[in-house]
């Protein structure tokens, strides 16, 4: 056993070089209260409480090499519930919580709705529509077999049905129902913007989920606008996540291809991250 208090020095200094000590804190509080069910406040009451110490340290040594926390704990909480991650998926990001606020926004009142969620992966979007929209019949498609995978034992944890697809959405044909929402996070950084990322996002995500070509960037979005199009009942709406330094581009290629309603969105970072589109 070692005091909690201590464990805490080790992390503040080993990890130095990589998180800042406010982070250096949430991590560290992360793991008492998953390995030994201490939170913060607790620490704070008993600053003399002791714990198993094998797991923390052998915690900080994967931490050290920039293992991502969750891929330690093989969990991240995404608005207000927890789901499965592991290196086949990408891990939740708070930004993307908003966008399914917005949705559920527009939707409260909605009995009946298809809704499509293209790049699935841990299956957060479709498993947090589903369990706010129990009248919804919610599709969600991914090119990976691994990512689908998981994202089934998320929505088998959450008690919701999804029909999860192995769909190649660049090469995708039509579907036989029509959907009324579509939803995505597809893959949005360009190449040339790995220098900006840290190496926990760079060496344990996955780069499917991630990047994009700097010659055609935006070639999810003109994908699944074609595909919107063929696909959609009438009145439908478009959801998408999007790189905050696109917008521009994304206005662009939305006036080439004749979508004339549209509206963007902040985060709550003040970045544009949010797009939603009117199919007529
Ligand atoms: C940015 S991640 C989003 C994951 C999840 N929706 C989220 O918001 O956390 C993009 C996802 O698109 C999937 N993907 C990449 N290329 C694809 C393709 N050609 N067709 C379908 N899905 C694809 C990746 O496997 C990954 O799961």
């Amino acid at each position: 056993m070692k005091a909690v208090k201590e464990l805490l020095g080790l992390y503040l200094r080993d990890l130095s070089k990589l998180y800042e000590p406010v982070e250096i804190r949430a991590i560290f509080y992360t793991l008492t209260e998953f390995y030994a069910d201490l939170d913060r406040i607790d620490v704070s009451l008993n600053p003399e409480i002791s714990m198993e110490e094998s797991e923390m340290l052998s915690a900080l040594e994967k931490l050290q090499e920039a293992v991502p926390l969750q891929h330690i704990t093989g969990q991240k909480e995404f608005y207000g519930r927890k789901f499965l991650v592991n290196k086949d998926v990408l891990i939740p990001r708070p930004e993307t919580a908003e966008l399914v606020e917005w949705i559920l926004q527009d939707f409260e009142t909605q009995k009946e709705l298809k809704i499509l969620d293209i790049g699935t992966g841990s299956g957060i979007i479709a498993i947090s529509l589903a369990k706010t929209l129990p009248n919804a019949e919610v599709t969600a498609v991914d090119i990976s077999e691994t990512a689908l995978l998981t994202a089934q034992k998320n929505a088998d944890l959450h008690k919701v049905t999804i029909s999860f697809r192995r769909v190649d959405i660049l090469s995708a044909t039509d579907f036989k129902e029509k959907f009324d929402v579509i939803v995505s996070n597809p893959p949005y950084i360009r190449n040339s913007e790995k220098g900006l990322m840290q190496d926990n996002v760079l060496n344990y995500e996955p780069h499917k989920a991630l990047f994009v070509s700097d010659e055609n960037p935006l070639i999810f979005y003109n994908k699944i606008l074609d595909f919107a199009r063929k696909n959609t009942s009438k009145n439908a709406l478009v959801y998408f996540e999007i790189n905050e330094y696109l917008k521009d581009e994304m206005t662009e290629l939305l006036m080439r291809k004749k979508f004339d309603k549209y509206e963007f969105r902040k985060d709550i970072f003040d970045k544009w991250r949010m797009l939603k589109v009117w199919v007529s």
